[in-house]
């Protein structure tokens, strides 16, 4: 009761400057979530597919033209893009000097929006701003409070099912969730294999595990061709992978039952979906399959280790934090460098290497 107290009167003493501030920056966190939704519209309407079939730059009558909005719809676009020029810099808009109309541009966010760039990232938008995502955090309370509801993951207490679930039985969304994997992993594996290749020299046979539709093996196997690739997943993941793939193989399995014996186990934003003890499960089962390290035997991650990575401390930081609790949808979560540490040793392996080159995420090698 005296604390109540205390806080009304540290209130009561405050300026009205310092009052209002208070109430601007706790509106402010509320309606955050308008630059993701303004930047999940713009992507779905396309504008930055508009903006460079328009040479690099275009009016708003030629956002509302090519994007086939409503008429009526034309000066809300304009407000979207207002969002979005001002605020993180997706797009930038130019004025001329005599007056004449603005044009809109796209900036180094934007171009990765852009349809034929070799590094579209359009549909990991989908997957990060999903709706059954942004609806499971609504149910955080409840999961944090319920006896029942804190036993299943916080996707299952809104949804009723678990996110891999409703890949396999919404086709819709399963398509959209892939389609997202796909591109990062295309995205990242560019990176790796520009900044990072020397990681698959002397491997002779590669298993990616949770690979989904295979871009990662794909990728690896295009680079390296005398590597043997395979890519582990579920039955119905399997079944919906693309046929043209080239020279990767899929074997349908259970990460926790069987891992298929080979030089290298990859795991790409697999260990990041679960917790520790899952962790060592799935790792202990990656020590039968593989040859001493001497042998050349190592697991290779690509994953979050927070406080290790980008240039951009600032963003990074954020994003690794940010990251860390978006994962509480699937009860997932980020680790730093010791709380990986733990889990590589108490799964059996002796010594790990991390090589933060990957943006907000890091290359970690993982030795038996
Ligand atoms: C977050 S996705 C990552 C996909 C891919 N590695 C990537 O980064 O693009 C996790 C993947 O793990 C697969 N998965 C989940 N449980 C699995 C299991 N028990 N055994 C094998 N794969 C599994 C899912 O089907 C899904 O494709």
């Amino acid at each position: 009761m005296a604390e109540h107290g205390n806080a009304v009167d540290e209130l009561m003493a405050m300026s009205t400057e310092e009052i209002l501030q208070a109430q601007l920056e706790l509106y402010h966190h509320c309606v955050a979530l308008v630059k993701s939704m303004a930047l999940k519209a713009a992507t779905d309407l396309r504008v930055p597919d508009v903006i460079y079939r328009r040479g690099g730059a275009a009016t708003l009558s030629d956002l509302a033209a090519d994007t086939g909005i409503h008429p009526t719809k034309v000066a809300h676009l304009r407000r979207i893009m207002r969002v979005l020029t001002t605020s993180g810099g997706v797009f930038s808009i130019q004025n001329s000097d005599d007056g004449g109309t603005p044009v809109y541009k796209l900036t180094r966010v934007s171009r990765l929006l852009v349809e034929s760039s070799r590094h579209e990232l359009s549909a990991m938008v989908g997957v990060l701003v999903d709706p059954f995502a942004v609806t499971a955090f609504f149910s955080i309370p409840k999961w944090f409070t319920d006896e029942r509801a804190a036993s299943v993951s916080l996707f299952e207490v809104a949804h009723g099912c678990t996110r891999v679930e409703m890949v396999a039985k919404d086709a819709s969304y399963g398509g959209m969730f892939h389609a997202g994997m796909t591109s990062d992993s295309r995205f990242i594996l560019d990176i790796l294999l520009r900044e990072s290749s020397g990681v698959f020299q002397g491997v002779g046979s590669l298993v990616d595990i949770g690979g989904g539709h295979g871009a990662v093996a794909s990728a690896i196997a295009t680079a390296f061709p005398q590597i043997r690739c395979t890519v582990l997943e579920l039955p119905d993941v399997v079944a919906g992978a693309p046929a043209d793939i080239g020279n990767v193989e899929f074997e349908v399995g259970d990460m926790f039952e069987y891992i298929p014996p080979a030089d290298a186990l990859l795991f790409k934003w697999i260990f990041h979906v679960w917790q520790d003890e899952d962790c060592v499960k799935i790792l202990r089962q990656c020590k039968k399959a593989l040859p001493p390290r001497d042998a050349g035997g190592k697991v290779i991650i690509i994953d979050t280790v927070v406080g290790c990575g980008s240039q951009q401390v600032t963003v990074s930081s954020e994003m690794q934090l940010w990251l860390d609790v978006y994962m509480m949808y699937v009860d997932g979560e980020e680790r730093d460098e010791l709380e990986w540490k733990k889990i590589f040793l108490e799964a059996g392996f002796s010594d790990y290497k991390i090589t933060p080159v990957l943006g907000f995420r890091s290359l970690i090698e993982v030795y038996p």
